[in-house]
């Protein structure tokens, strides 16, 4: 990406910032008829038990389901602006990267903290990540290469990405939400065309052995995101019993779904510069279930 290209993201995120204090319509309740996430996106629906859920139920396993992807989503960025702090420190100041990366952090910190009060307004009360969750997320976030954590990064927002368009184009989503996931979507897209650029550089230098560890990370990390978002704790809070029995079917349930939904972009980022082969092919469709 030439320099010219990243001082033009660098203006417009300073010219048209989207601030969530203004942007989002805090003050407004949901409607009788809104919801909180597509049905067809929650973990149980496909599976028979959905249909014997009453309405409450159902909208209630969107609400907080949505309240542990939103979660997930604020710790995961919390833990790339870790990174992103202790990268700028090897970049001069007046480099443009360097720059740009600052903006990048100015608007994930607006969007944690954007997360947050979304989580409030919707009551939510996430279930906290596991132990591996943390122990994987604080390890490779410490220790990883530059290179692999831009890899992960641009893994997550493509799948976040989708995942969010899903929800705010549905009709009847709370427009709190609506207009969340719109504002995240904008200033993504940013994030998203930097770090693809920043990537070709590294992948197009990279070997064989190189594009199977690059694409392991990516694999890693959609398993992490996607291991978030399904929870038995939720199960229980809505009333259901069985719950650990349930899990145990919607846990493959989403993984389908998540598969035939969100890997579009990621698939084709991966596919760009040849991360699928012979090492890698047989574990993504093993753990994700992707078509590659
Ligand atoms: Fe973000
Ligand atoms: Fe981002």
């Amino acid at each position: 990406m030439d320099a010219n290209e990243i001082e033009r993201l660098i203006k417009i995120s300073k010219e048209h910032p989207l601030m969530p204090e203004t942007y989002i319509p805090w003050h407004l309740d949901p409607g009788a008829d809104d919801i909180f996430l597509p049905e067809s996106m929650t973990s149980l629906h496909g599976l028979e038990i959905y249909d014997t859920l009453t309405s409450n139920q159902k909208l209630e396993l969107g609400r907080q389901e949505l309240v542990q992807v939103i979660a997930s989503y604020a710790w995961g960025e919390c833990l790339f602006c870790l990174f992103m702090t202790r990268h700028l420190l090897t970049l001069p100041p007046d480099n443009v990267e360097h720059r740009f990366l600052l903006r990048e952090l100015i608007e994930e910190f607006r969007h944690q903290e954007m997360f947050g009060q979304a989580i409030s307004r919707l009551g939510g009360k996430p279930v906290s990540q596991s132990a591996t969750h943390k122990f994987f997320g604080m390890f490779s976030n410490k220790y990883l290469p530059a290179d692999y954590l831009f890899m992960g990064s641009i893994s997550v927002e493509l799948v976040t990405d989708i995942y969010g368009n899903c929800a705010r184009t549905s009709p009847n989503i709370y427009p709190v939400l609506k207009k969340m996931f719109d504002l995240h979507a904008v200033e993504e897209a940013r994030h998203i065309l930097f770090t693809k650029n920043l990537l070709k550089t590294y992948s197009e230098k990279a070997g064989y052995i190189k594009r199977t560890l690059y694409s392991y990370v990516i694999l890693f990390n959609i398993l992490f995101l996607r291991t978030m978002y399904v929870k038995k704790e939720i199960y229980k809070r809505i009333g259901l019993e069985n719950y650990k029995q349930l899990y145990k079917m919607a846990a493959p349930n989403f993984k389908k779904k998540f598969s035939e939904t969100c890997l579009t972009g990621i698939i084709q980022f991966v596919d760009s510069w040849k991360g699928f082969n012979g090492a890698t092919r047989w574990a993504w469709r093993w753990l994700l279930a992707a078509k590659v």
